[in-house]
């Protein structure tokens, strides 16, 4: 069965097309991730996933429900985990979880009972009771979570759930999506982390400037670079022009930002004694190489001729 179904979406805001002709389908069960850059619509995606806002043109189908015919039940299916943490900091976390379970109908010994397992779920029961203002960013971000959870959707929205959350955190958030999606729970990430994506998700959409760039497994996606492998070049000067890099035999792609070079290269060790001999013909000095599989950040730069943090 699809979960969702988005048919060439497309949102503008004023003359900025933020989403355009976006089309995915999601399988129930199914860890789907959208990645991109700053700015690649990742956002305006999930609000209009959640029904925040309707798309300029196209459908959006929810477990088979149309979103704008059928939004209330097509919006039980879904727990949403917007970007910025949505929260009132006076409350305590088991409050505040309590609130969006009211919202969705829950009261009583049930209520109580769903807002202790999804505080427990997120590692946060024990401190339930103390205002969110209180929390850090990271235990934020967990209850945010666990708000979203509270009417048991069978489908997860994460809007970049481990932005500027710590180490411990961030871990916890990825066990908690990967306990849920083990137990059945079809979940939508966005991150333009790639290492999160392909941690979590089998099934990824490449998305910049509105666009769907490229998506497929993960293992697709590395097809798209033919087995490539990247080179990360550390110079002691920032390079103004690397023209004579791409002239070197087998060197793809070559992307400089500051005094780091990023090489797209087929088989990186091979090529890695005539890069190296191309920088000292010119006197520019290396600090550091590293050579790493081709991954999807790889990929994108490939799409794309940048990188994902630029
Ligand atoms: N309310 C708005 N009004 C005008 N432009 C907007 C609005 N929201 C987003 N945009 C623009 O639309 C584009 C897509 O933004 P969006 O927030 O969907 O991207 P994103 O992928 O979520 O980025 P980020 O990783 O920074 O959260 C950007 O160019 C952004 O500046
Ligand atoms: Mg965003």
């Amino acid at each position: 069965m699809t979960m969702i179904n988005v048919d060439n979406v497309s949102k503008n805001y004023g003359a900025l097309r933020a989403v355009d002709g976006l089309t995915i389908s999601i399988e129930s069960g199914a860890a789907f991730g959208l990645l991109g850059p700053n700015g690649a619509g990742k956002s305006t995606t999930i609000s209009m996933l959640s029904g925040l806002f309707p798309p300029d043109t196209g459908n959006i189908n929810i477990g088979g429900y149309d979103l704008w015919q059928e939004p209330m039940a097509a919006r039980r299916l879904m727990g949403i985990v917007p970007q910025d943490v949505a929260l009132y900091p006076a409350l305590s976390a088991l409050e505040n979880v309590a609130f969006f379970g009211r919202l969705h109908g829950l009261a009583g010994a049930p209520l109580r009972k769903r807002c202790q397992e999804v505080l427990e779920l997120v590692g946060l029961w024990d401190r339930a009771r103390e205002p969110v203002k209180t929390y850090s960013g990271g235990m934020k971000r967990r209850i945010n979570i666990a708000a979203g959870l509270v009417h048991s959707p069978k489908l997860l929205l994460l809007d970049e759930p481990t932005v500027g959350v710590d180490p411990q955190s961030r871990r916890a958030i990825l066990d908690v999506i990967k306990e849920l999606n083990g137990q059945g729970m079809t979940v939508l990430y966005t991150s333009h982390y790639m290492e999160e994506v392909s941690e979590l998700c089998r099934y990824i959409a490449v998305m910049d400037k509105g666009r769907i760039i490229a998506q497929g497994t993960q293992d697709e996606l590395h097809m798209l670079l033919g087995g490539a492998d990247f080179i990360r070049v550390e110079t002691s000067e920032p390079l103004t022009d690397v023209s004579f890099l791409e002239k070197i035999p087998n060197v793809r792609q070559v992307a400089a930002k500051g005094s780091e070079l990023t090489l797209t290269v087929p088989n990186g060790g091979k090529a890695l004694a005539n890069i190296v001999s191309a920088l000292a013909a010119q006197n520019i000095e290396i600090s550091g190489v590293k050579v790493e599989q081709a991954n999807l950040e790889a990929v994108f730069l490939h799409l794309t001729g940048r990188t994902l943090r630029d």
